[in-house]
């Protein structure tokens, strides 16, 4: 691969950067590296030379590792080897025909990436249709509820005509609409105070019984089959009453959900003055969740929740029903005062489990000035890989364009796929910590488990309930061979397969194997060989996303401490230097920029501490989705290019950001996001050119920090080193 394309395409073929491209042999070595060996994957990213095999893969019969590239053949013996566990595999008898001259794609060299096509057409060949179960919160205003009828509508019109959906509107109850109930609407209310199980909901739908416990065990007292002349098809599954009374065909749905809304007012609920609205947002979606768990469980489904404000009724509650209580802010969560979060989490936790189980996904749509809980409601979007996007109004064009884009097809289609499961295999020696993204442990054991733990770990398989061409997971690995123990293994190359199974976006079921190799490095010191290989834009999101991990999970982390921590390290590890002789520090190339988007990081709004409530929803949601919330532009001028420019970001980009034009001295926003609040002073925001200047700069974050941390000598070298290539 020349250089250029090597630019231009990072991720390859394969859709996937790591940290290190040379690997460092043993444990300790390893973690002198100061950044963890870890690979960005984009398990089905978009890639022009990915060709599909209309056949099942072949697989090592030791270790269940799919044919690849990298394998051994033995034409005339027909045998290969596998690159992981070295078993001799025979071709079965439809590969004979192979010889050097006639190689199965699989085995080409280019095709490292590989999809495999499975049949899964049932014996009517249809694919199942997409699935989706709008939640709609009626306790708003009524200018804001007749945005979110508006865009609801909208999305219907979107929708393929084999798409399934359902409706559910709620406020201080919970309303099941029955949209195959022909002449007149049948609505089923539940009391929003209460939380229910699956089975009392199931049952108070009309689907208990066979439904129990969600497993497919048989039709409903409603019919079995009906479906098939409706064209609600499930793939190679048994049908159920369920669908034919709660999820209509959107040829048929869209004009019932819309004479619907055309009825539906905002909630009636008598809110007495210095209260908030009763609205039960965690009975909605456990009802949705139950329904489309009886319905379809085990194919692609997303529950499209619509919300205006916080959960105040029943389970899910953020905050109480009394006005002058303020929602829980960070403060609070730290100093262990927010007396409805743990409970509210834990719920929610329950639920993410229920779906994860059925396969599907939970997707939020917020608006609202204040709160309304995402960060309780986070582990159900996370763990189901669903979307979520803040507003302040449903009449926002950051919800507005958002939401369409889910919806609408072609080019700038989101192209959502669903059920998704990733397997990763690595040689030996080669430990999985985990993975940090969107995605739930299988709790699947193997040789490859490691014994810490980042992310979703203890696991070889995870599930992707909702994935797209975008979703992208951080893998953190581990090396076990010790120094004591080299390893008997004398490979210069490590492999790492993924394998993805999923239902594309067009319901049909794919297997989309990767096969990755790079090299180890033997030497003990540092070697031009790792330096070489280190990729600073992959280490720079990896510590972005570690270090929000740990913000969420250890109760005392200092992420500004640790990022410069690390960061010193690093300099001292891999910068060239003389002993007591600042001016003689530089760094290699390939660390050139690792410096600038550390401090840029530990400078961000998300890691230094929240002062401001309003942001907890914000800062709640993983990195990737953050670091590009707001999209802002200087110009100097108002020039059309970078107007271009920004509208090519903002059509890749999701959720829409908000493009804010400002020119150099006139907006407070551009200084906000640019200044560090914390030395924020007016002095410096009156007068100068904003975009180009850092009042606090690189050197001297890094001289407070560690005198901070106690390593004198260490700070002086680094302090002035740094400043040179800074
Ligand atoms: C590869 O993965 C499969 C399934 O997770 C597992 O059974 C097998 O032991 C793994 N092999 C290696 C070499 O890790
Ligand atoms: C969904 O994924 C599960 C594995 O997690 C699989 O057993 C099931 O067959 C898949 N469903 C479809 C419709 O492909
Ligand atoms: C108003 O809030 C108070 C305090 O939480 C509560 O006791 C009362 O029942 C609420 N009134 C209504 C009508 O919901
Ligand atoms: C990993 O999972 C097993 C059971 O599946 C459990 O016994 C063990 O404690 C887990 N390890 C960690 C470190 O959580
Ligand atoms: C960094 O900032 C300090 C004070 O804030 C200043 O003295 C120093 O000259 C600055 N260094 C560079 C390289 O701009
Ligand atoms: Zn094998």
């Amino acid at each position: 691969m020349s250089t250029e394309i090597a630019n231009t395409d990072p991720e390859g073929i394969d859709g996937v950067r790591m940290t290190w491209n040379s690997w460092p042999r043993t444990k300790v070595e390893a973690s002198k590296c100061v950044i963890p060996i870890a690979a960005s994957i984009s398990p089905i990213h978009q890639h022009p030379l990915i060709i599909t095999n209309p056949y099942a893969p072949l697989r090592c019969k030791t270790c269940t590792a799919v044919l690849n590239p990298f394998c051994r053949v033995d034409f005339s013996a027909l045998i290969w080897i596998c690159p992981f566990c070295f078993q001799r595999n025979h071709f079965p008898q439809h590969y004979s025909g192979i010889s050097e001259t006639n190689v199965p794609a699989e085995l080409y060299p280019q095709y490292t990436t590989i999809e495999y096509a499975i049949s899964n057409h049932d014996v009517h060949h249809t694919l199942p249709p997409p699935v989706y179960v709008f939640v709609l919160d009626t306790c708003m205003i009524e200018e804001e509820l007749g945005f979110a009828k508006l865009a609801l509508q909208q999305a219907l019109e979107f929708l393929p005509e084999n798409a399934l959906v359902g409706f559910v509107s709620f406020g201080t109850q919970v309303q099941v609409h029955e949209l195959g109930y022909s002449d007149m609407s049948k609505v089923y209310v539940f009391r929003g105070s209460k939380e229910m199980t699956k089975d009392q909901v199931l049952d108070q739908l009309g689907l208990g019984g066979g439904f129990a416990g969600g497993r497919r065990v048989g039709g409903g007292p409603g019919g079995l089959g009906q479906g098939f002349q409706k064209g609600a098809v499930q793939g190679g599954g048994l049908l159920n009453s369920g669908v034919t009374r709660f999820l209509l065909p959107a040829s048929d749905g869209a004009y019932v959900i819309h004479s619907l809304l055309e009825e539906l007012g905002t909630d009636q609920w008598p809110v007495a003055p210095g209260n908030r609205s009763l609205r039960c947002t965690g009975v909605a979606m456990s009802v949705a969740a139950g329904l489309l768990g009886a319905c379809l469980p085990g194919t692609g489904a997303r529950i499209v929740a619509l919300v205006g404000g916080p959960c105040t009724e029943g389970p899910g509650s953020i905050v109480s029903k009394d006005l002058s209580d303020p929602v829980r802010s960070h403060k609070d969560l730290d100093k262990d005062a927010a007396p409805y979060f743990r409970k509210a989490v834990q719920f929610y936790e329950e639920l993410s489990k229920q779906m994860v189980n059925q396969g599907h996904v939970l997707d939020l749509f917020a608006s609202a000035l204040d709160q309304v809980g995402v960060a309780e409601m986070k582990v159900v979007i996370e763990r189901t890989g669903g979307l979520v996007v803040l507003a302040e109004s449903f009449g926002h064009s950051v919800f507005k364009d958002s939401f369409k884009r889910v919806f609408e097809k072609g080019e700038e289609s989101l192209g959502l796929a669903h059920n998704g499961t990733l397997e990763i295999n690595c040689s030996k020696d080669i430990k999985i910590q985990g993975i940090i993204g969107p995605c739930t442990s299988l709790d699947k054991k193997g040789p490859a488990v490691a014994s810490t733990i980042i992310g979703q770990g203890n696991t070889t398989a995870w599930k992707l309930c909702g994935l797209d061409k975008d979703t992208c997971l951080t893998v953190f690995f581990d090396i076990s061979s010790s120094d004591k123990d080299p390893s008997g293994n004398v490979n210069p190359q490590l492999y790492i397969q993924t394998v993805t199974s999923y239902q594309s976006a067009d319901g049909q079921s794919k297997l989309r194997v990767s096969t990755i190799t790079r090299r180890w490095v033997e030497s003990a010191v540092v070697s031009e060989e790792l330096i070489q290989g280190f990729d600073q834009e992959t280490a720079a999101v990896v510590m972005a996303r570690l270090a929000s991990y740990k913000m969420e999970i250890e109760d005392t982390f200092d992420a500004t401490r640790w990022l410069d921590r690390n960061l010193i390290r690093l300099c001292s590890k891999f910068g060239d230097y003389r002993k007591d002789d600042p001016s003689s520090f530089s760094l290699n190339p390939s660390f050139s920029l690792f410096p600038q988007f550390m401090f840029n990081l530990r400078r961000s709004q998300f890691v230094q501490s929240l002062p401001q409530p309003a942001l907890l929803d914000v800062a709640s949601i993983s990195a990737d989705r953050i670091l590009y919330w707001t999209l802002i532009l200087a110009f100097a001028q108002l020039l059309q290019t970078p107007h271009d420019d920004a509208e090519m970001i903002i059509r890749d980009r999701f959720p829409v950001p908000r493009l804010v034009v400002c020119d150099q001295h006139g907006s407070q926003i551009l200084i906000g996001q640019v200044e560090p609040s914390a030395t924020y002073n007016n002095e410096v925001a009156a007068g100068m050119d904003v975009i180009f200047t850092d009042d606090v700069n690189l050197s001297s974050v890094l001289r407070a920090s560690t005198k901070a941390g106690g390593t004198i000598i260490l700070t002086q070298r680094l302090t002035l080193g740094v400043k040179s290539v800074a």
